[in-house]
């Protein structure tokens, strides 16, 4: 596996409040908590919020001592009030970065104005190649021998936004959609934590020299 980090991973100061939005198995989430209980990523995983009553991320999220809410969007006829519901919750428990990982739901401008931008998104492929559903389906389709998974920052448009950090990963001979799965998420689980802490480091180190 190549990493790219593109940044210092040094981070000074406090520690980021992160607040992990999840729809899914948590596999994302697992890591990161992992890596923050390890002394791995300096950080402290203030509140996870899920969308979908019975995802594993719910259990992930205990298991790290968070009490996760659970904010269904179907509830919301219209999606700015979810988005500002999900705001809300991630304001209540002090979150300063807003941490993607398999949140199926597209955030608008004022989400990420209200974290003045500090939102990352982690997505099955290196971007900009295979946006959208299935990207590990498209990338097999291609007949692609190189793949992988990237850390981006959230910009409006889905899965735009500057990048963060990447890593490759080969697509075998035989691969199924299964198999090259479990391996970038193998991949993303050591990239995220690192390109979270990459994310922070690079902030801090452009509001110091602003400031
Ligand atoms: C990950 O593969 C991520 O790239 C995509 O959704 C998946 C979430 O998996 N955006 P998990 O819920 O973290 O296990």
């Amino acid at each position: 596996m190549l990493l790219s980090l593109g940044g210092c991973e040094e981070i000074v100061g406090e520690r980021p409040r992160l607040g992990v939005l999840a729809s899914g198995a948590g596999s994302n989430l697992g890591a990161i908590a992992g890596a923050i209980a390890a002394g791995e990523l300096d950080a402290t995983l203030s509140a996870v919020v899920c969308n979908v009553e019975g995802a594993g991320a719910i259990g992930r999220a205990r298991e790290a001592g968070v009490e996760p809410a659970l904010i269904r969007h179907g509830g919301f006829e219209r999606r700015a009030d979810f988005d500002a519901a999900v705001a809300d919750a991630l304001r209540a428990s002090g979150v300063e970065w807003v941490v993607m990982a398999g949140w199926m739901r597209l955030v608008g401008r004022e989400f990420l104005e209200a974290f003045d931008g500090r939102v990352l998104n982690i997505h099955p492929s290196l971007l900009p190649s295979f946006k959208g559903l299935r990207a590990i389906e498209q990338a097999l389709d291609a007949g692609v021998a190189i793949t992988g998974c990237t850390v981006h920052e959230v910009a409006e448009n889905m899965d735009s936004g500057p990048i963060v950090a990447q890593a490759a990963v080969a697509v075998r001979p035989g691969d199924d959609a299964s198999a090259l799965r479990a391996r970038i998420q193998r991949a993303e689980h050591a990239l995220y934590p690192r390109a979270i802490a990459a994310a922070v480091a690079a902030d801090r180190a452009k509001t110091t020299h602003q400031g």
